[in-house]
């Protein structure tokens, strides 16, 4: 069931958005060679928590951290570790906030110094699969639409779609429906509708679409070890269009 937020219930998610956007502009700064994810993770925490917010996902199904660091092969849900970031690399970081109830969630990757033109290009392909996914939403456009903008912008450019993990729902809770595939599917494809809430997450592979877990049941990467990026925004569909809630 899609949840249709009101009035008070999108002033709420529109404040949690704010603060992680916020968190963000905080936090790029200090993406450098050297810093570690785990030295991320805590001051994205110091940082929510000072300004009355709590981590999304910290313990959400048992996650360990406030943030995602997904580096290089990693596609998502990289758990902060020790190792410090190296120029070259490219680092996801995804985030959420629950602010009074009302849930928030965005990721970037960004670049850690100087990177390769290829890896550069993944940056901007994905980001553009974002910004084209999120030109879609108007009332009465279809999930569907979302999806093939990611899926034809990616593929046009010698790129995979990840097909395992999607955008969604968000808002009153970190994931609610509608499931938001990067590919067109079968299956469910309802329409957008004003007051929808929704978390548009492309990701994308240099190599093969192909991705698989490791151990630790969380860090998710590419079965090729190719390089990954992964871009998200928390948008409102309004009456005539859309408003981007996150800011990076
Ligand atoms: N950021 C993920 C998403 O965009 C959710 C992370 S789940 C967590 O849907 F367990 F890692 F927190
Ligand atoms: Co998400």
């Amino acid at each position: 069931m899609i949840r249709l937020k009101n009035e008070r219930q999108i002033e709420g998610i529109r404040a949690s958005c704010a603060m992680l956007s916020e968190m963000y502009e905080a936090l790029k700064p200090l993406v450098k060679p050297g810093v570690t994810p785990k030295e991320l993770d805590t001051f994205a925490e110091e940082f929510i928590r000072a300004h009355g917010g709590k981590p999304a996902f910290l313990g959400y199904e048992g996650y360990p951290a406030t943030l995602c660091v997904s580096v290089n092969e990693v596609v998502i849900h990289g758990i902060p570790h020790d190792r410090p970031l190296v120029e070259g690399d490219i680092v996801g970081i995804d985030s959420g906030i629950e602010l009074n109830g009302y849930f928030s969630d965005a990721a970037i990757t960004l670049p850690v110094g100087a990177i390769s033109p290829e890896a550069q290009r993944l940056l901007d392909v994905t980001r553009e699969c974002l910004n084209l996914a999120i030109a879609q939403i108007v009332p009465h456009a279809r999930i569907s639409d979302i999806s093939r903008a990611v899926f034809s912008h990616a593929t046009k450019n010698g790129f995979k779609v990840v097909r395992q993990y999607c955008g969604h729902g968000v808002g009153l809770e970190i994931h609610e429906d509608p499931q938001i595939p990067n590919y067109v599917s079968v299956g469910p494809n309802p329409r957008i509708m004003p007051g929808m809430v929704l978390a548009i997450e492309p990701m994308i592979n240099i190599g093969t679409s192909d991705v698989r877990v490791l151990d630790d049941d969380w860090t998710v990467v590419t079965m090729d070890g190719s390089l990954s990026a992964h871009f998200e925004h928390t948008v409102l569909v309004t009456t005539d269009g859309c408003e981007v809630l996150t800011r990076w």
